[in-house]
């Protein structure tokens, strides 16, 4: 069925950090892509997006901190809004569920789910903190996870091997607000028993959408062949939605239970009138952009929720979850600030959200898991936006202002070479549109390319620099071609880097871009004029890429530090036994690198009795230079040993730092050469 509109949800991110490029990739970039996509084809959208600003990691993070959790929520909220402004993505909303809207809205949803009878009510025990005074929900517990053995499991999750998880689950639980073992204590919540909704989800999964990536339709169909579960929907905390029931008091909804509502409330605050046909017309077909984390969410949970509410709510046709992006090899984590976040990169790269959008783009993590390096990053701005792209467009828009003043030529009969190109940018087209459409948008970026590569093979055939003396008109024919190649890129890459598309389509002066126009042979008309050619991206050089590298170097080494803790102490020695080891003082006099290793220095060191060599593995902290003329403790009655064919006659001491770095140790004043220490 063709369908009126969509209406294009994107996961709403917790407001307890800023959103990082796994965030981008997973969910933000592909769902602007796709929602520029529709709009250049005319079709009616909204770009929904909003902030999740209940839940655990906010209440966490504000007691952290000292501030209430509606100081976190304001002001990442307001550093997500503007940032994602920032890149460009679109969003027809960016609203929030700390919102009256969005708790009226979920609140009602509640009430009347109540009220129907959709809810199992139930006494259940669960954790609680003696020291707090509280039930310890989903966070606030940690402890190890019963199926992979990770200490550091949470309440809800273990992040180590995917599995969602009852607090009550934990082997040896913790609370995370005071350390105190929980005790069990009963309380009364409301659950959702998805079990009642499981035939309807299985044929609404399993037999209508077979056409869901693999990854979403798997794990999808694994929930349901284990069996689906009552769901508790409700949490005793005091952050969140209210339980709209009678002697609730204290009881909140369950984070996951009003989040998905946010996307209900934030449609509602633009179309406050029309709000229901985008979710409750089978006119319109509903897009869910999330993270693999999420998929149970969204395909199980949410779904039950809406069809237990009825009243005509439609269910998503897709939910294209991305898997997730690692950061130069190392998953990408908020507590370790391993992340590229995007306010920074803003600040950091000015003018080059683009490159950003096409290297999270090009490097989708859609079928697997995949890694963002800043090399790659280096190396697809400089070969493939800077020398494919932009070279080209360049070229032709300078040649078009050097041979024409900037007027589009009027072309002659076209050669088989340009029928030839016009229909590879069709074909490309094609696919391109198709691949949109079915979410592969990794791949669509390549069709979109390769008409700028046709683009670079065509001129480079063509040659007009070598014939525009001689043969004036088929300069002008190849020049009005090349001029509908770069107009069909402009529109093609849109999508994917629209600060390029726009600034292109205002050097052609077009006055509207249209999907359909891509691959034409007359979008831009001979006759008219274009403006002064601008470069559209530069080279990012190895300085900048250095920064950020060392950038992540800095958050490794005081990641280190923060979680340094000192190796056990080792088992007692006598007095005697100490005694038998010699330490001395001595001076590096000379130093050299030891070939073939990048560990080993040679050191001589004057040590009072005649001099000695002493081979150390600290080249990676210290230069031979800087070594010379310093005074260190050594061990002088170990056997000599062959390190890398050079003899060493003892070892330095050293401490090797949480960071791995390497420090000496040296006597706090000069001492001389050869001196004991006892
Ligand atoms: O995983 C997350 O970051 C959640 N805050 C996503 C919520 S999506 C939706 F349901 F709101
Ligand atoms: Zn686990």
């Amino acid at each position: 069925m063709e369908h009126k509109r969509t209406l294009i949800t994107t996961a709403l991110p917790y407001t307890n950090g800023p959103v990082h490029i796994g965030h981008l990739a997973g969910v933000y970039v592909p769902a602007d892509i796709y929602a520029r996509y529709l709009r250049l084809n005319g079709r009616e959208v909204a770009l929904i997006g909003g902030s999740d600003e209940h839940g655990v990691p906010i209440t966490l993070k504000a007691r952290k901190e000292g501030v209430t959790p509606q100081d976190i929520v304001d002001r990442y909220h307001k550093l997500i809004k503007e940032s994602f402004q920032g890149l460009g993505i679109s969003f027809d909303v960016y609203s929030r569920t700390t919102s009256d809207i969005h708790h009226k809205t979920a609140s009602e949803f509640f009430r009347h789910l109540y009220d129907k009878g959709e809810f199992i009510e139930k006494e259940s025990m669960q954790l609680f903190d003696p020291e707090a005074g509280q039930f310890l929900a989903d966070r606030y517990v940690t402890g190890e996870c019963p199926h992979c053995h990770n200490p550091r499991a949470y309440g809800d999750q273990c992040e180590a091997c995917g599995t969602a998880l009852a607090a009550t689950e934990l082997i040896n639980p913790k609370s995370a607000i005071s350390g105190a073992v929980p005790e069990l204590r009963p309380t009364r919540h409301w659950y959702l028993p998805l079990d009642r909704w499981e035939p309807t989800l299985r044929h609404w999964i399993l037999d209508e959408h077979q056409e869901w990536r693999p990854n979403v339709y798997g794990q999808c169909k694994s929930w349901l062949d284990m069996g689906l579960q009552p769901r508790a929907v409700s949490r005793d905390l005091s952050w969140g939605v209210p339980v709209p029931v009678e002697g609730a008091e204290g009881k909140v909804l369950y984070v996951w239970f009003d989040a998905p509502i946010g996307y209900i409330s934030n449609t509602k605050e633009i179309f406050p009138d029309t709000w229901e046909q985008w979710w409750k017309s089978p006119e319109t077909r509903i897009v869910n952009f999330i993270g693999k984390d999420n998929i149970v969410f969204h395909c199980i949970v949410f779904p039950a929720m809406l069809s237990a509410y009825g009243d005509g709510f439609q269910l998503p046709d897709n939910v294209p979850a991305n898997e997730f992006l690692n950061l130069e090899g190392d998953k990408i984590s908020t507590s370790r600030n391993w992340a590229v976040w995007l306010h920074e990169y803003l600040a950091d790269f000015p003018g080059k959200q683009d490159v950003l959008r096409y290297v999270l783009t090009a490097n989708a993590p859609e079928t697997k898991d995949n890694d963002f390096t800043w090399r790659d990053f280096q190396s697809r701005n400089n070969s493939e936006l800077v020398a494919i792209l932009g070279n080209y467009v360049n070229r032709v828009l300078v040649l078009t202002h050097k041979y024409y003043g900037g007027t589009v030529p009027a072309p002659g009969e076209f050669t088989q070479a340009d029928l030839a190109a016009f229909a590879e940018v069709e074909s490309l087209t094609r696919s391109l549109s198709d691949k949109l459409e079915n979410f592969h948008f990794r791949d669509a970026l390549r069709d979109a390319m390769g008409i700028a590569r046709l683009g670079n093979r065509y001129l480079q055939e063509t040659e007009p620099w070598k014939t525009v003396k001689t043969d004036p008109d088929r300069v002008a024919t190849v020049m009005y071609v090349n001029l509908q190649l770069v107009a069909s890129l402009a529109i093609a890459l849109d999508p994917f880097m629209p600060f390029m598309g726009e600034k292109l389509r205002g050097i052609l002066s077009l006055e509207q871009m249209r999907w359909s126009d891509i691959g034409r042979r007359d979008i831009i008309a001979s006759g008219h004029t274009i403006g002064q050619p601008e470069l559209l991206f530069d080279k990012i050089d190895d300085e900048a890429i250095q920064a950020q590298l060392d950038k992540l170097e800095q958050a490794k080494r005081t990641n280190a530090i923060e979680n340094f803790k000192p190796a056990p102490q080792q088992a007692p020695v006598s007095i005697d036994a100490f005694g038998a080891i010699d330490l001395r003082v001595g001076t590096i006099t000379a130093c050299e690198a030891v070939k073939k290793s990048d560990k080993l220095l040679k050191l001589t060191v004057d040590d009072g009795m005649g001099g000695r060599t002493i081979v150390s593995g600290i080249a990676k902290s210290y230069t031979p230079a800087e070594l010379v003329g310093r005074q260190v403790v050594f061990v002088a009655n170990l056997p000599t040993v062959k390190l890398r064919g050079v003899e060493s006659q003892g070892m330095v001491l050293c401490a090797t730092n949480a960071d791995g770095s390497i420090v000496l140790t040296a006597p706090a004043a000069v001492a001389t050469n050869g001196a004991q220490i006892k």
